[in-house]
Parts: C-alpha cells; structure tokens; sequence
C-alpha cells in the first residue's frame, strides 16, 4: 500500500534501521524496486529527482502517477519522495502529484541564502501537509560534477551549525555531508563515523545519507548503527541494470523486442534493491 516517508523514517530512526529510499528514472525501475522490497519483505521509499523530471520532458505527472500505482499495488509499505528539487514550481506540484515528502535542496547556497529558501521551503511544504528534507554541508557529484575523490577530505557537515539550520528552518530530517559523495561507480567511500555520532547527539531529527551507491556494505551497515535513518541510493540501481542488459544484448544479437532486454535490467535492479534492503534493516537478505 501506499505509505508515508515521514511515518516509514520515524520507525526506521526508533529502531535504529535505515529506510531504503531508491531513485526511479523509468516504470522498470519503479517496478524493480516494488518488487525487491517485497521479496525483502520491507517497506521502501521511492524517489524522483529534479533530474529524472527533467529527463521526463521536465514532466512530472506520468512517472509519479505510475509510481503511486506501484505502490498501491504493493504487498509491503512504499512511500513516494520528491528528491533534490531546487524548482519552487515542482515543489508546488508534489502533493498534487502524490508525493508525501520532498527533499528540498538548496545546499549549493552559502549559509544563509540556504536557511532563507530552506525556511520558506518547509513553511510551504507543512501548510501542504508534506514531511520535509534539506541539506547543509554540500555532498558532492551531483549533476554530472565529477564525484570527489573517495579519500579526499570533501565537504563536511558542521554539527552546531546544523542544529541551529534544523531549528531556524523546521525540517523535518537533514542530508549530511560525512564522506559520500553522489554518482560513484565504485564502492570505495569512507565514512565519517566519529562526525555522524556528533551529528546524532547534536540534531534532533532523522539523517540522511546520499550518494549511498559508492558506499560499500560494511560502511552501510556501521552508518545504519550509528544512527542514519534514510539511505538514498540511485546509481547502483543503474549500474545493475545497464550491465544486465550489456550482457544480454551481447550474447543475444538478434533481440528486438524491448520487453526481452529491459525484464532482465529489472530483476537486475530487484535483486540490488533486494540486497540493499535486508542490509539497511540490519536483517540478511535471506
Ligand atoms: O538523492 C539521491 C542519492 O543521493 C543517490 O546517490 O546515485 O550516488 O547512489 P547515488
Ligand atoms: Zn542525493
């Protein structure tokens, strides 16, 4: 059925387990991870981000109402996110379009440009009865940026000046930056535990990691016990899907029919979700 995020976090965070939250581009991907949530046998938050809007011909109806089926039809909780949006004009189609929660995204801002359009964000999202995510402390590869070097110090979220950005703007969780970087095609990501522990005493709401797909499972797992509640996770769904499909179109020449190739990018993608799921739960896959 169809979910809340807010309600689906707050019981991930009191159990000290993580949501899975999965970035979706197209129907298959939507599918997948339904589907691999369901042979989890846990809930699970789908997103789409600003980008993949922009990749729908900048529609966002068509991808979200097929998302919302999915997860009514779902034997286990899903929820829908609307991810990194710096669009006040698709932030004000969310509820519309059945989106419980949006990330809000003005971490490119200095300090107080952030909190000034992070506050009138989250004023609006609450009138609107929607749970809300911003970011300080700029994780970095987004867009196409070169995704920072795995040991390289990066960009950090400050502890005191987080909690003084989540009271002044009323979020309801915040991404943090602590050594993930978006778009990493290998899991080579260093986590900082000793700064998420000082993050955790500090802030009062949810944490949020992003650019999970570079972060391998031992650092998954240790982030999940040391408090992170929603792991966004987006290329390793891709990078399952486009090497399924590169080997069957290559050991298949003659396959036309696209039902044929995008099946077997899916159950690629289910089974990834899958696995990313029972490890965030802190439970094995089987
Ligand atoms: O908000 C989306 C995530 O941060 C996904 O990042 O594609 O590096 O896993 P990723
Ligand atoms: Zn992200």
């Amino acid at each position: 059925p169809l979910a809340e995020t807010g309600t689906l976090v707050a019981a991930a965070a009191a159990e000290r387990r993580a949501v899975a939250a999965f970035n979706i581009i197209t129907l298959e991907h939507a599918e997948a991870v339904v589907a691999g949530a369901e042979t989890a046998g846990s809930p699970v938050i789908l997103q789409i981000s600003e980008n993949a809007v922009k990749y729908r011909y900048g529609r966002v109806l068509p991808l979200a109402r097929a998302a919302v089926e999915a997860a009514r039809a779902a034997a286990v909780p899903v929820a829908l996110h609307l991810d990194h949006v710096t669009s006040g004009d698709l932030l004000r189609q969310a509820a519309d379009a059945g989106f419980s929660s949006v990330m809000y995204d003005a971490s490119h801002l200095p300090y107080a440009e952030n909190l000034a359009a992070t506050r009138a964000a989250a004023d609006w999202a609450h009138a609107n009865g929607l749970w809300i995510e911003a970011e300080l402390g700029e994780v970095g590869g987004k867009d196409g940026a070169a995704p920072l070097d795995a040991h390289a110090p990066g960009a950090r979220t400050d502890p005191d000046e987080a909690r003084a950005f989540v009271e002044a703007a009323g979020v309801d969780a915040l991404a943090v930056a602590i050594g993930s970087s978006h778009a990493m095609t290998t899991r080579t990501a260093a986590l900082d535990h000793e700064l998420l522990a000082r993050l955790v005493d500090t802030l009062d709401v949810p944490l949020v990691l992003h650019g999970s797909s570079g972060v391998p499972d031992e650092e998954l797992s240790a982030a999940v016990a040391g408090g992170m509640a929603k792991i966004n996770i987006g290329t390793a769904l891709n990078l399952a899907m486009t090497a399924a499909i590169r080997e069957f179109l290559a050991a298949n020449a003659e396959a036309v029919d696209s039902r044929k190739y995008l099946s077997v990018g899916r159950r690629a993608m289910a089974e990834t979700a899958t696995e990313l799921i029972a490890l965030l739960r802190g439970r094995s896959a089987r």
